[in-house]
């Protein structure tokens, strides 16, 4: 599957593979709570995103210096150019570092540094976008964005993740805007767990550019509607979907309902360290489950590079 592709729903903490982990829990001396590689892959069962996020943040822990954060993008890129990747856009959770101690300085320059050699290094360009755990009081998140100062520079744009029923997208009004201000791109997560009416507040109050996941859009003939008029790409995950039973399985999955909707779908894997497989995994299995022919997945490929933020000339050497 290496048709050249974009990916733009990625969480850079969810390609932590379990050997890396370990590697990383023995550098940083640190004393994790899993017996070993194979009682950590044990756990990835889920019975839902919650289930999912404990493990996610618990494994987080290993990441302490900015070396830690460049490892781990460096084997992502790595795999990312294998699939046929060629632009990338990064999520990444500051305040689950910052919480522990780690500086924020730390987190970016790791990542960042690592990005800018796989330009060179692998023909793949890209840029990161900083996620805010709703979850966590909006303070948290305003102050995140104020402590960037001339990092801002840095970030490709925001992003919004973690628990999503019960933290509606208007507890963010304020700091979208703010992001908006600095230049920033903005997207967000929505109607994954949550409703169709957090996709439309995520659209109307946060002015999202893209929404990340919105499956359950299509409860919603009208929003399916505007979707459509406006051009917003939504961020589709199959695998997650089926891992964190948004969806029973792959086979129900409403892919092709959106496609045949007229939507602007891109296919990515979310946490594909987590969920059974990276981007070129989740077109395959759409591949066998929908009989998907090669003119149909290069369609979702180009789809990806359309809704990037890439520059106008980057999407046109990639089109
Ligand atoms: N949804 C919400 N938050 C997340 C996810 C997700 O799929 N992955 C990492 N944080
Ligand atoms: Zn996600």
């Amino acid at each position: 599957m290496t048709l050249p592709k974009a990916e733009l729903h990625l969480h850079i903490e969810g390609t932590l593979e379990p050997e890396l982990v370990f590697e990383l829990a023995a550098r940083n001396g640190i004393a994790l709570p899993f017996a070993d590689i194979e009682d950590l892959r044990s756990r990835y069962s889920f019975s839902d995103l919650q289930s999912f996020l404990d493990l996610y943040y618990a494994a987080t822990i290993v990441l302490q210096t900015e070396a830690d954060f460049r490892a781990l993008a460096e084997a992502y890129l790595d795999r990312a150019a294998a699939q046929g990747l060629r632009h990338v856009e990064l999520f990444f959770d500051p305040q689950a570092h910052t919480e522990r101690g780690v500086p924020i300085e730390a987190v970016i320059d790791g990542l960042a540094s690592a990005l800018e050699d796989a330009e060179e290094r692998l023909g793949i360009t890209g840029g990161l976008i900083l996620c805010f755990l709703r979850n966590l009081p909006v303070e948290s998140a305003m102050a995140t964005l104020d402590s960037l100062g001339d990092r801002t520079s840095r970030i490709l744009g925001i992003g919004l993740d973690s628990t999503e029923v019960g933290y509606p997208p208007e507890l963010f009004t304020a700091v979208y805007a703010r992001a908006r201000d600095l230049g920033l791109h903005v997207v967000a997560h929505a109607g994954e767990e949550g409703p169709p009416a957090f996709v439309t507040d995520t659209l109307d109050l946060l002015r999202a550019e893209r929404i990340d996941h919105g499956i359950r859009s299509l409860e919603d003939p009208e929003l399916v509607a505007r979707l459509v008029a406006e051009r917003i790409p939504l961020t589709v995950c199959p695998l997650s979907n089926v891992r964190l039973k948004v969806v029973d399985e792959i086979a129900d999955h409403p892919l092709p309902a959106m496609i045949e909707a007229g939507i602007l779908v891109t296919v990515n894997s979310d946490d594909p360290a987590y969920f059974g497989g990276y981007v070129g995994d989740n077109y395959v299995a759409i591949a066998r489950a929908f009989g998907f022919d090669d003119p149909a997945l290069a369609a979702l490929a180009r789809n990806s590079v359309i809704a990037s933020f890439a520059s106008d000339s980057r999407k046109a050497e990639l089109a």
